[in-house]
């Protein structure tokens, strides 16, 4: 409940009345404007906060009927109720009041303990339709909150601690629309390293500002409080008279930190104090605030869960890999630096951020189907006879049997297809042309075959990365660059030096 008195305004041609109802009124505690026309009393409700009007018909001018309809017209007044002072028995005059939209009647001559109980009741009708309307927009804020943060919510990059700042701006602002006085939050709080940090906010000329601030709880400048577990188990509870929470405040105060009134809650590693509500706080607060944690913790619970699950597939796909490498001599990170390439090309090619992450992860799956592929050919030492490159080149399709069909591993699969295959039409299996080439293909023929060369391999010894970047760009019969896309030659030539810097950074 409000400590402000409820301040009604009286509208009566007759000065005899006013002061009748002025008196009556008073003596109860309300706050009285009075006033003997129309005009004066639409203008009072403008200049003033008016909690309830009451009203007498017969007036020179605008009269009751008038005045009320006014009122029920503007958006910014027709909660306020409305009870008109009708002539005994006028049946007539209440039907139009009904119509005006009135709250109430009262007739005159009038009963004192009778107008008494009238505004009571209404005045407590409408502080119920104020907290339905407040809990309504409760309701319909932390609903656009939610829908806002499951749109930004990103789950591989979700950071918790920049989360916690969206979750308190918004409590701020979103006070700071209902409040005169900027309020503030103060949390306590693990980061991502579980270090514990007490953090300070406030509003200050609209923007929300953080700051780090010390609380010692095992100071001994508070009488109360025996030590930090008093306050968080405190915290957990809902009774705000608790001893744990007198003493925080009191240490807030003595760092010079006002406090007229703070709910919490405390959830996991995360303890909110809001502070200074400007208002007195409502059941509803403590919910939006418990609401809004939650929401946090829930999309950090969800974003830790599927950064799992992302990293167990990465897992699984480069177990994989490395199992088709099991035949070949050693490869060594071969699989990981074909991926690292092909990301560096994709970006420069201006591939998405998604597109990027899947050519690094799903790379290292091209040469799967090599599991199929009898070990002797794998290792020959020699040149492989016809016969042998016929059954070499079935990798490509081993592999694509191997990933199936998951819309996942889409780029795997079509990799694994096509990371032979030539711009100029001469690879295999298919002899696909050009742009018939999935992206992908074009962009793993460079990142593979610059690894081949600079590694050794049972056929050859390794290549610098001179000599293979000449092989690559100008070619040596075997190789030529109308193999490749021009434009990922081009991607290859511009990031050359950062392939260098991969293999040697890799090449363990
Ligand atoms: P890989 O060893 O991983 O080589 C991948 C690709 O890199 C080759 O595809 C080829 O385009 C390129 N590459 C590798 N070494 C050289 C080289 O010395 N010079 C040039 N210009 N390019 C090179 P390709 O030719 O379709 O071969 C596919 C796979 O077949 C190779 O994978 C390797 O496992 C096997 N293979 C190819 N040639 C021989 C060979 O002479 N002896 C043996 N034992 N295996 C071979
Ligand atoms: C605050 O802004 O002070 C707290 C907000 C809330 O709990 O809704
Ligand atoms: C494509 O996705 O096919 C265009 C990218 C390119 O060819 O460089
Ligand atoms: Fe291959």
């Amino acid at each position: 409940m409000s400590d402000r008195r409820p301040v009604i305004l009286c509208v009566d041609d007759e000065p005899l009345n006013l002061k009748l109802l002025n008196a009556i009124l008073i003596h109860k505690g309300y706050e009285v404007k009075v006033v003997t026309d129309g005009l004066q009393a639409l203008k009072v409700i403008d200049d003033h906060k008016i909690d309830l009007v009451l009203l007498d018909v017969m007036m020179p001018g605008m009269d009751g009927f008038m005045v009320c309809a006014e009122i029920k017209e503007d958006e910014r007044y027709k909660n306020i109720p409305v009870i008109m002072i009708t002539a005994l028995n006028d049946a007539g005059s209440r039907i139009k009041g009904i119509e005006a939209g009135a709250e109430d009647f009262i007739s005159k001559p009038f009963d004192a303990a009778e107008v008494l109980a009238r505004i009571k009741m209404l005045l407590k009708m409408k502080e119920l339709n104020n907290d339905l309307l407040f809990a309504y927009n409760c309701i319909g804020d932390l609903t656009s909150y939610g829908e806002q943060a499951m749109q930004d919510f990103d789950p591989v990059k979700f950071s918790y601690m920049s989360n916690i700042d969206r979750i308190v701006g918004r409590l701020i602002r979103q006070h700071a629309r209902e409040l005169d006085k900027p309020n503030m939050v103060i949390i306590h709080t693990a980061d991502e390293l579980d270090n514990w940090h007490w953090l300070k906010y406030d509003l200050i000329d609209g923007k929300v500002v953080k700051s780090s601030i010390a609380i010692d709880l095992e100071c001994d400048n508070c009488p109360h409080l025996k030590s930090k577990e008093q306050i968080f188990s405190c915290a957990n509870k809902k009774d705000m008279s608790e001893a744990g929470i007198d003493s925080f405040v009191y240490l807030l105060e003595q760092m010079g930190i006002k406090v007229s009134n703070i709910i919490w809650y405390y959830g996991g590693k995360f303890c909110v104090f809001a502070l200074n509500y400007g208002r007195p706080i409502k059941k509803y607060d403590t919910s939006v605030l418990k609401n809004l944690v939650m929401q946090g913790l829930f999309l950090r619970s969800l974003s830790m869960q599927l950064t799992e699950t992302e990293n167990a597939f990465e897992y699984a796909i480069y177990a994989l890999a490395r199992a088709s490498e099991a035949n070949d001599e050693d490869t060594g990170n071969h699989i990981i630096r074909v991926g690292e390439y092909s990301a560096l090309m994709a970006k420069i090619l201006g591939m998405d951020e998604v597109f990027i992450n899947a050519m690094r992860i799903q790379a290292p799956l091209h040469d799967v189907g090599k599991i199929h592929v009898h070990p002797d050919i794998l290792k020959k030492k020699g040149k492989l006879t016809d016969e042998e490159f016929n059954h070499m080149k079935q990798h490509a399709y081993y592999g694509t049997m191997i990933i199936g069909d998951h819309s996942r591993l889409e780029i795997a699969k079509n990799i694994a297809i096509t990371h032979h295959e030539r711009w100029d039409g001469t690879g295999y299996p298919a002899g696909l042309k050009g742009l018939e080439i999935p992206i992908e293909g074009r962009i793993i023929s460079i990142a593979d075959q610059y690894d081949a060369l600079r590694s050794a391999r049972p056929y050859k010894p390794a290549f610098d990365h001179k000599t293979t970047y000449h092989i690559i760009t100008e070619g040596d019969g075997r190789t030529l660059p109308c193999h490749f896309d021009p434009a990922v030659l081009e991607a290859f030539i511009e990031a050359a030096s950062r392939f260098e810097e991969v293999y040697e950074r890799l090449k363990g």
